[in-house]
């Protein structure tokens, strides 16, 4: 069973090592945040789905009112305040950034609460992600945005996809999607979304798209 039931008990148990490995294109990613930057106002609250260790929150921090990173792995949660306390020290100004352990289906979460909600890396980790859009589109205020950038293994080669969903059904990884970028749009395009922007930061071989798309 290991990680199937409990994908938590997988980010806890991988947590240090995660933090410790850099970013893997630095330029890649600075030149996303500062086109990501162009959508973001001072007015904006933001959710961020499966913040990790907290990186894109702080990185946005000084161009939104609010942050709101949530995350299932306590232990990835903590070194996202570790870093954050960190920088404030450094004197970072990172008071409107909050980390909280809970769902995106949390219903301390109301609908029309936010600008902007951004999920980096995670969505793959969702079997419903149908759901997950209708969820995302509830949260979000008229004309919100939703930024996206998720590993799409249906994109991938049939067999590395496959294997890593196999190791998800057995539950030696936690449980994966076989999503392509197509049934992404199409999602989108059902649950109440029209893509504006759709770029690949990176161009190594296995990078994703950063797909922003606005609440119709
Ligand atoms: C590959 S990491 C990406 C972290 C971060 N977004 C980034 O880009 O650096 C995936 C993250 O999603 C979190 N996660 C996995 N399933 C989740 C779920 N159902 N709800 C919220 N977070 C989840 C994991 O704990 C982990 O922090």
């Amino acid at each position: 069973m290991l990680f199937k039931k409990s994908p938590e008990k997988f980010w806890n148990l991988i947590a240090s090592k995660y933090a410790a490995s850099p970013v893997p294109d630095r330029p890649s990613y600075e030149t996303k945040i500062q086109k990501l930057k162009n959508y973001l106002t001072p007015d904006k609250v933001v959710l961020d789905i499966g913040c990790g260790t907290g990186t894109q929150c702080r990185d946005i921090a000084g161009n939104v009112k609010q942050v709101t990173g949530i995350d299932i792995s306590h232990k990835l949660l903590a070194i996202a305040e570790q870093r954050k306390a960190q920088q404030i020290e450094a004197g970072r100004q990172l008071d409107n950034v909050e980390f909280l352990q809970t769902s995106l289906f949390d219903e301390r979460f109301a609908p029309y609460s936010f600008d902007v909600v951004m999920a980096f890396y995670v969505l793959h980790f969702f079997e419903d992600i149908e759901a997950v859009f209708q969820r995302i589109h509830d949260l979000l205020k008229p004309n919100g945005l939703f930024i996206s950038e998720t590993v799409c293994l249906g994109d991938k080669s049939k067999l590395s996809g496959k294997l890593l969903r196999i190791a998800g059904h057995l539950g030696f990884l936690p449980k994966m999607n076989l999503l392509t970028t197509r049934q992404l749009e199409q999602v989108l395009d059902k649950t109440g979304f029209n893509i504006v922007d759709k770029t690949r930061f990176s161009h190594s071989s296995d990078s994703e798209f950063t797909l922003i798309a606005k609440k119709l």
